[in-house]
């Protein structure tokens, strides 16, 4: 008997007519959380899901989840998904294949007439990229009970709008919750965003769990002077200040023991070419498996800043905006992936999750694990992102096959949760 296959052209056909939701000029797509492109977007996700025969349900916090009924709905579901917004001039897989790839999975499971015996759902997780409105992860995270609605609701985006007004504009802020837990399982198929799937030439990257991350906010401020008559000596320039701190934050990220560290925005006030800039707003992301080495790193940085702000004659305030800790996944449920990838002919690889995920989240209280397919040249957050559309249908097979072993697990079938 031939197993059952997900269909890679409705797939790409899917992957294809959402991208033009926010698509740049360039192949990508700039679809930031709680703007019309993400409204859009989501409503094309509804008519799609409705269409397959589920229900939706919107909670307070605008996460949107679209449920395919089981034959026995006492029972703990199971939940796919990921996240539809983007990055800035950001990719066309990243998140979005992980919602597109769970509505292949209903059709597919539609087409051959299968019911499966507990409910299975697939989510759109609110912001997750944290771009517009930081920190990320945002839906998932109040999910969870990590993070607090109305704080959540009370964030400003750069021109001042809050997010609770912004999710209200689009028309998603749900009237109530929606809570299917427990959780049987929780899958996140994701691109991997990262070189490690091509270069060892492999299908299906099996993620032992997702890294730790620390977000910064950190504002120089020097004095504002003419750029002509102030002598070189007698200038307290925070751009010259912000220049030697990101020269250290990259040195001490290249020496320290796999931990990452980038600076991702950079704002100088009053950015004119003949004004000595009086102040520097700019962002901090550091990542890394191991939380001693990465909080070490942390200290290291904050370190370098005050003393670059002292030596260029600067005052520096430092607010770490987000801390979240590693997410280990549930042995089983990874054990699985490896399984189903095998019996699909795919070869696969254990690693590590250099990005952050809603899966972070999820994990504190549900069963999880997640699947990767390669990114081609490993390049994501950018307009390039590609991955090919049988390594996306290869995931998506994977996928179906987990969703196909847990969704029917039987009552009294659990999984523990991870350490
Ligand atoms: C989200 O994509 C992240 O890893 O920051
Ligand atoms: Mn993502
Ligand atoms: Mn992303």
């Amino acid at each position: 008997m031939s197993i059952l296959k997900t269909d890679s052209e409705r797939l790409k056909r899917f992957l294809t007519e959402i991208a033009v939701f926010g698509a740049t000029e360039n192949g990508g797509v700039t679809r930031l959380a709680l703007t019309d492109e993400d409204r859009d977007a989501r409503n094309q996700l509804k008519a799609w899901f409705e269409e397959a025969g589920c229900e939706t349900h919107v909670d307070r916090m605008g996460n949107m989840f679209f449920v395919r009924p089981g034959r026995n709905r006492d029972l703990a579901p199971v939940l796919t998904g990921s996240h539809c917004d983007s990055q800035p001039q950001g990719g066309r897989f990243d998140g979005i294949l992980g919602i597109v790839a769970g509505l292949e999975v209903v059709c597919a499971l539609n087409d051959a007439g299968i019911t499966l015996e507990r409910d299975f759902i697939v989510v759109n997780w609110t912001n997750e990229e944290g771009s517009r409105f930081t920190p990320g992860t945002t839906g998932s995270g109040v999910f969870a009970g990590k993070l607090e609605r109305e704080a959540m609701y009370g964030l400003t985006d750069r021109n001042g709008l809050t997010f609770g007004a912004e999710l209200e504009r689009i028309g998603y802020k749900g009237v109530e919750d929606f809570d299917p837990r427990p959780l049987h399982a929780n899958f996140e198929y994701h691109i991997e965003q990262g070189p490690v799937l091509e270069r060892q030439g492999k299908t299906i990257g099996v993620p032992k769990g997702i890294v730790c991350l620390r977000w910064y906010d950190v504002d120089i401020k020097g004095v504002p002077n003419h750029a002509g008559p102030t002598p070189m000596n007698e200038r307290q320039d925070a751009v010259y200040a912000f220049s030697k701190m990101a020269v250290n934050i990259f040195e001490i990220g290249l020496a320290s023991n796999d931990v990452v560290t980038t600076v991702g925005e950079v704002h100088p006030q009053p950015n004119s070419r003949n004004v000595i800039a009086g102040d520097v707003h700019f962002t901090i992301d550091i990542r890394g498996w191991d939380e001693t080495e990465t909080d070490r790193v942390c200290s290291e940085v904050e370190e370098a800043i005050r003393k670059n702000a002292e030596a260029t004659g600067c005052s520096v305030d430092i607010r770490q905006t987000w801390a979240v800790e590693r997410a280990p996944f549930q042995p089983e449920l990874v054990e699985l992936i490896h399984e189903k990838a095998g019996e699909l002919g795919l070869p696969a690889l254990d690693m590590v999750s250099g990005a952050s995920h809603d899966t972070v989240y999820i994990n504190q209280f549900a069963p999880s694990a997640m699947i990767f397919v390669p990114s081609i040249g490993g390049r994501s957050h950018a307009e390039v992102e590609e991955t090919s559309w049988a390594d996306c249908t290869a995931g998506a097979d994977t996928l179906l096959h987990c969703i196909l072993k847990t969704g029917n697990d039987p009552e009294g079938v659990t999984y523990a949760m991870a350490d």
